[in-house]
Parts: structure tokens; sequence; C-alpha cells
């Protein structure tokens, strides 16, 4: 697989062309941002550490059946993956209420919820990444509405499996952010998923092992990932 051109690079990883059409790699970096891009450092082994996560819990999803674009570790840093058409919008899970559920709807964080909740953003750093719905995005075409129920079915299914796999560890899945394409008219999971798109938190103390710890300003960011990593059996050596 040969690596050609830089195709696009967003807050955290680059995507590359290569010989092959239907071919990217991801590159994950060791930039890492938040707020809207406002707080940004480079975070040593965070591009290694993701890279490997994303590839370990990927291929827990193929295995569940759930259609991914993940194909195979490059290197240490790099993924190949099959080129999706990518729909601007992302999907929410939250089993346990924290972040902006909490200032928007001005609940406690923890609270169990029951059934778990979904939500649809659209993918728009100008606007901030505001809340939409189905109807919304049928009438601005950002989606058919196939397409959104089949995304809601899966980010469900990837809960059912990602829950038990994290909890085995001792770990609650509280929420996460997933993006779907379309390869080959098949709606499929891209992106990645890593502690930097999703809650992660000890069973039994509740603290935090995600991203939140660098928007908190918590320290032991990529230590936090590796033990959450060790903890559901992905090595990093
Ligand atoms: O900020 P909020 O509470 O809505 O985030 C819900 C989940 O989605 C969190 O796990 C967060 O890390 C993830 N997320 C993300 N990228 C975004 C927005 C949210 O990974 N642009």
């Amino acid at each position: 697989m040969e690596k050609r051109e830089a195709l696009y690079a967003g807050k955290a990883k680059s995507v590359y062309t290569t010989d092959d059409p239907d071919r990217l790699i991801l590159e994950f970096r060791d930039d890492t941002s938040a707020f809207d891009g406002q707080k940004v450092e480079q975070l040593e082994r965070k591009g290694m550490v993701n890279n490997r996560f994303n590839a370990f819990i990927m291929d827990r999803l193929k295995e569940s059946g759930i259609p991914t674009h993940f194909e195979s570790l490059l290197s240490d840093t790099e993924s190949v993956v099959k080129r999706l058409d990518m729909l601007p919008v992302e999907c929410v899970v939250r089993n346990y209420s924290a972040g902006s559920l909490c200032r928007r709807l001005g609940v406690e964080e923890g609270l169990a919820l029951e059934p778990p909740t979904f939500e649809l953003f659209l993918k728009n750093d100008a606007q901030h990444d505001p809340m939409i719905n189905e109807s919304l995005a049928e009438t601005f075409g950002w989606a058919t509405p196939e397409q959104l129920q089949l995304a809601r079915e899966l980010t469900f299914r990837v809960n059912d499996v990602l829950k038990k796999l994290f909890l085995d560890g001792g770990i609650l899945l509280v929420d996460y952010k997933l993006e779907f394409g379309v390869f080959n008219g098949e709606v499929t999971l891209g992106d990645e998923f890593s502690p930097d798109g999703c809650r992660l938190w000890d069973s039994t103390s509740r603290e935090k092992l995600d991203k939140d710890r660098f928007r908190q300003g918590l320290g032991g960011v990529i230590e936090a990932y590796e033990e959450v990593g060790r903890r559901i059996g992905i090595s990093f050596d």
C-alpha cells in the first residue's frame, strides 16, 4: 500500500490517499484538542495509543458483525481504512449523564440513563456542531431517513458490544460519539473509537479515564488511556 497525497487534516488525525482508490491511510497524531480547538497540546505517545486502541475496538466490532471501515494496522500511528462517503453527522449514545447533556438539561453528572439516549449533531466547526434531528437531516440532505435509521441501530449495537467489553475490565462506558459513511451502498462505521471520543469511568471509584482528563486539566491523560487499554486486553509494547 503506497501513501499518496494528504487529503484532509483534522484536529487529531490526518487522512492520506493511497494507490488504491477505495483505501485511505489514517494517521493518528499526538495533537490533542478540546473546546472547539481552543485548547491544543501535544501528548507524547497519544497517536500510537489511539491507533492501537481503535484497531482493537474496530476488530471486536467487526467480529460482532458491525460493518466498519477498519482494515489493518500499517504502523505504530497509521491504519488502512476503506474510503467512505461520510455522513456529516455525529451519533452520540449516553449510558450515564455527563458533559453537554448536564449543561443543556441542568441534570447532575452520573445518573444512569435507562434506556440510553441517542442524539444527533451536525459536523460543522463554524456552528460548533449544533444538535440536530432526523427531520433537519432529511430536509437539508445531510443523510436520508434510511441511513439515519441504520446509523442509529448500529450505534446501539456498538453499545451492547462495548458496554460489556469495558465492564469486564471494571470500566463504565458513559457515552461515546460515532461517525458513519457509505461504502458500496452500505452504512459503515468510520472515524475512530478511542478515549478521545468517549467517556470511560472506573466502575468503582468513577475516576475519569478519558479525554475529560485533558479537558479538565487533571493530568495523566495518556496513562489513563493505557490503563483502560490494559484492562481490556490491549498491548501497547
Ligand atoms: O460533549 P458531549 O457531552 O455532548 O459529548 C458526548 C460524547 O461524545 C463524549 O464522549 C465526547 O467525547 C464525544 N464527542 C466527540 N466529539 C465531538 C463531540 C462529542 O468525540 N465533536
